[in-house]
């Protein structure tokens, strides 16, 4: 047998359709969102995501505006560059795309965006606010994990969801929401000592630790949902986390890459910029 495919691509074409028309509505109300995306150098994935969030800012009909800055831009610049925003009304969101040069105090920076225009939800504000349940922003990849979960019919109340990394961008963040969804979560990393015993337990696996095929079919319980948030360059492709032809065979649904994941937390960071322009126009 063979799992489902998760098409990511096809639903966050469905969701940015759905933004395109929020926009639309918004604009004739008299409120246009924006979002600024800032680039400390040249990190050759990073220019890539950033060009592809202006591509679908600009496609949503969200003014859009993308500050290319130097490698050597020092973190006071950064920071001053975040405060002009913070106060620029026509700026709905902000996004730091990660990662900065390593002179750059990333948490800083992430620190002094404003928690109302923080569409990355990376701000502890919002990370805090996911933490205990209370309206935020949150994390556009999490957030896509979800979208798809719940689109592909996925029941979550009282599965063992088990997700394989922990950072604050991908790991702790989707483990909160699945937990709020009444899932029973457990995290593993590197230190986990039998990672395959913990995975197979899984219902819902979520693997997000950036190594590639890391994840194989032998580690997956028959019929589980996988979803896949790694991508890994391998000779001139792009391969996830989990070994697809292996972990095809075994689950019941799977996301590809790439056209899993990925093109979801697009999608997502333009829902929170229309979300962010909505609560700035006092409409929520
Ligand atoms: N780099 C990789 N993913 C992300 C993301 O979701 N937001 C930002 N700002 N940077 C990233």
């Amino acid at each position: 047998m063979s799992a489902r495919i998760i098409d990511g691509k096809a639903v966050a074409e469905e969701v940015r359709a759905g933004v395109r028309e929020e926009v639309a509505r918004l604009k004739q109300q008299g409120i246009l969102p924006g979002l600024a995306v800032i680039l400390v150098g040249d990190d050759p994935a990073s220019k890539t995501y950033v060009r592809n969030k202006e591509r679908a800012s600009k496609d949503a009909g969200i003014h859009s505006e993308v500050y290319r800055l130097p490698a050597d831009t020092p973190e006071h610049e950064v920071l001053r560059l975040i405060g002009e925003l913070n106060a620029r009304p026509e700026i709905s969101g902000i996004l730091l795309q990660h990662p900065v040069p390593g002179h750059i105090d990333e948490r800083r920076c992430f620190d002094a965006i404003s928690p109302e225009k923080d569409v990355d939800g990376f701000h502890p504000v919002n990370q805090g606010r996911l933490l205990i349940g209370e309206r935020c922003f949150v994390p556009c990849t999490p957030r896509g994990i979800l979208h798809l979960l719940d689109h592909t019919g996925v029941e979550l109340k009282g599965k063992r969801a088990v997700v394989v990394g922990r950072s604050n961008i991908v790991g702790k963040p989707v483990a909160l929401l699945l937990l709020s969804r009444h899932a029973t979560v457990t995290i593993c990393h590197s230190r986990t000592q039998d990672l395959a015993a913990e995975t197979r337990a899984a219902d819902v696996l979520v693997v997000a630790i950036g190594k590639a095929r890391a994840v194989r079919g032998d580690m997956i319980k028959p019929g589980a949902v996988v979803i896949d948030v790694g991508v890994n360059p391998e000779d001139g492709k792009l391969v996830g986390d989990v070994d697809f032809e292996s972990a095809v065979e075994v689950a019941s649904a799977i996301t590809p890459v790439p056209g899993g994941v990925g093109p979801m937390t697009i999608a997502m960071l333009l829902q929170n910029t229309v979300e962010a322009a909505r609560r700035q126009a006092g409409l929520e």
